[in-house]
């Protein structure tokens, strides 16, 4: 089975990008740019951009980007979803250069969110330097962080991912807001590199597309300096700080120009996947993460 390496990049949708470059740079402490087409590229690394932000009616999440590791990756994928019966449609060249790749499909999951499979991403020689002086974020073979999704289709979707794409369940979650009812499922699912997770599916709607995103930091210090920052610029906390029970992850959530949320943290669990055992985590956190602060009407969680 073709590897899925790694979330490379997140596409979100704001009716006013502009306003993710200067969430960028005053809050998240990233690069940002506008293109010619009116894109904004957020960049964290040595990549061109990690989060893209497209012009459009609505402020959401958009299209979750997987990174495989070359051409005869890519065509094998394509082998893949052909067998299993998955709908995709390769994207033409003006479509690659959006997105700044040699090759790339599109496919919905059974839950019906966007995802790019691409290789070949180019790359330039501008090296990353954060205008808030965040001493760099943990992006490399691990990707850009992670992405959480809504899949109301629940069963079908962790199909698809760990059937038909060979995604691993790190750990599961069984969510209950409410004991009458039965709990709400949410999985978190590895790829091809040592992130906890790089993708959790969860089993309730979110309207913005995306439950949240993550982006790692190396340390506390940066996490504080960023929750300062969400402060000092009037950004809504969706999250107080807290540490998760699986991946170890002390964190604070805050919502983004595209109003899904974003997790800003550190320490993220990097695993040996020989070795790991999956459980089912009983909490959500070991300390902190009061989800009321900005999820409440939700009722969402992680
Ligand atoms: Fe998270």
């Amino acid at each position: 089975m073709v590897e899925i390496r790694s979330l490379a990049y997140v596409v979100a949708q704001c009716r006013e990008p502009a306003r993710w470059v200067q969430y960028a740079h005053e809050v998240l402490g990233a690069m940002a740019k506008s293109r010619a087409d009116g894109v904004v590229l957020v960049k964290v690394d040595e990549r061109p951009y990690r989060i893209l932000v497209e012009p459009g009616s609505e402020d959401r999440y958009l299209a979750s980007g997987w990174e495989l590791s070359g051409r005869d990756a890519f065509q094998g994928l394509q082998l893949q979803l052909d067998r299993a019966g998955v709908v995709f449609e390769l994207a033409d060249a003006a479509a690659c250069a959006s997105r700044q790749v040699n090759g790339l499909l599109r496919a919905s999951d059974p839950s019906g969110n966007r995802h790019e499979f691409f290789w070949g991403p180019q790359l330039d020689a501008r090296a990353f330097a954060s205008p808030q002086g965040v001493s760099r974020f943990v992006t490399g073979e691990m990707g850009l962080g992670h992405t959480v999704l809504p899949a109301l289709n629940f069963d079908a979707t962790l199909e698809f991912f760990t059937k038909v794409l060979g995604f691993g369940v790190s750990d599961i979650f069984n969510f209950r807001p409410d004991p009458s009812v039965p709990a709400i499922p949410i999985h978190f699912l590895h790829c091809a590199n040592g992130r906890h997770h790089s993708l959790a599916l969860a089993g309730f709607p979110s309207p913005e597309g995306c439950v949240h995103i993550m982006l790692e930091v190396p340390d506390m210090t940066d996490v504080g300096r960023g929750h300062d920052r969400m402060q000092a610029n009037g950004i809504k906390q969706m999250a107080t700080l807290g540490q998760h029970l699986n991946d170890h992850m002390t964190s604070f959530y805050m919502q983004t120009p595209s109003t899904f949320a974003l997790e800003y943290g550190f320490g993220g669990l990097v695993c040996d996947w020989e070795k790991h055992t999956a459980f089912e985590a009983t909490e959500v956190s070991i300390w902190g993460h009061d989800f009321s602060v900005g999820f409440n009407e939700k009722k969402d969680a992680v």
